[in-house]
């Protein structure tokens, strides 16, 4: 297999890490290596924030205390999905999430217990590296495409270089506090963090493997013999 192929197979979302630090030399190299991704007039609209120990844990903080206040945040920066999503895609959407939570052995009505898992998101799942991305506000539909090139590409280096991560769009819901904390210009807005680290591979939540939709439901080929 082609080692993208094999980085485009092996990665899924790592919800659990190893307590081992991350050579910052290695994650330097990922995020200049993920510079070289393409965008619509090379506008390379993303500004990314890598944040490992004090600075890591201070943000953390501050989202604690916001949350102990906020509990449901602080509203989002941004619609994470659209107000009526479809029936398909939300079936997709319960689907994921009614998946996780089995791994972990959640009920599904067990509000308290889905409400913790997610609250975990905002320890970025104790990784030792979480990221912010974030974009100038005035950038339109095109370069948020851009950022999700920008993304993926970040994570295929990152799970080539044996690490894993989760891309995590509920970062918005503390918005004013991470633009806060990190002292973001005016101009510029979390799309989402990125947590970053060794997975753990013993997590149960670590076993999810998210389903795919068939080729023939995604493509269709036309004029080919
Ligand atoms: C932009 C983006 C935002 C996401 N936000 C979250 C999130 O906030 N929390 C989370 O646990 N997973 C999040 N995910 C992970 C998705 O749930 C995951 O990519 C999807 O279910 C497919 O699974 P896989 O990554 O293991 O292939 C996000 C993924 C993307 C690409």
């Amino acid at each position: 297999m082609s080692a993208v192929k094999h980085a485009v197979m092996n990665r899924h979302s790592s919800r659990a890490f190893l307590p081992r630090e991350v050579d910052e030399a290695l994650v330097r190299e990922i995020v200049d290596t993920a510079r070289y991704s393409p965008s619509s007039g090379n506008l390379q609209p993303w500004k990314l924030y890598v944040l490992a120990g004090s600075s890591l844990s201070r943000l953390k903080g501050e989202v604690a205390d916001t949350l102990a206040r906020h509990p449901r945040g602080e509203g989002m920066g941004y619609p994470i999905y659209p107000p009526d999503l479809k029936a398909d895609y939300q079936a997709r959407r319960v689907k994921c999430g009614e998946d996780l939570y089995a791994t972990l052995k959640v009920a599904r009505d067990d509000r308290i217990g889905r409400g913790k898992q997610f609250a975990r998101n905002f320890t970025f799942f104790d990784a030792p590296v979480g990221m912010l991305l974030a974009v100038d506000r005035s950038m339109g539909q095109g370069q948020w495409a851009d950022l999700g090139m920008f993304l993926q590409t970040l994570m295929l280096l990152a799970q080539e270089r044996g690490l894993a991560t989760c891309a995590q769009a509920c970062w918005t819901l503390v918005h004013e506090t991470l633009e806060r904390q990190l002292e973001l210009p005016e101009e510029l807005m979390v799309f989402c963090g990125i947590s970053l680290g060794y997975a753990d591979p013993e997590h149960p939540i670590n076993t999810l493997r998210t389903e795919r939709e068939p080729l023939s439901a995604i493509a269709e080929f036309r004029g080919f013999r």
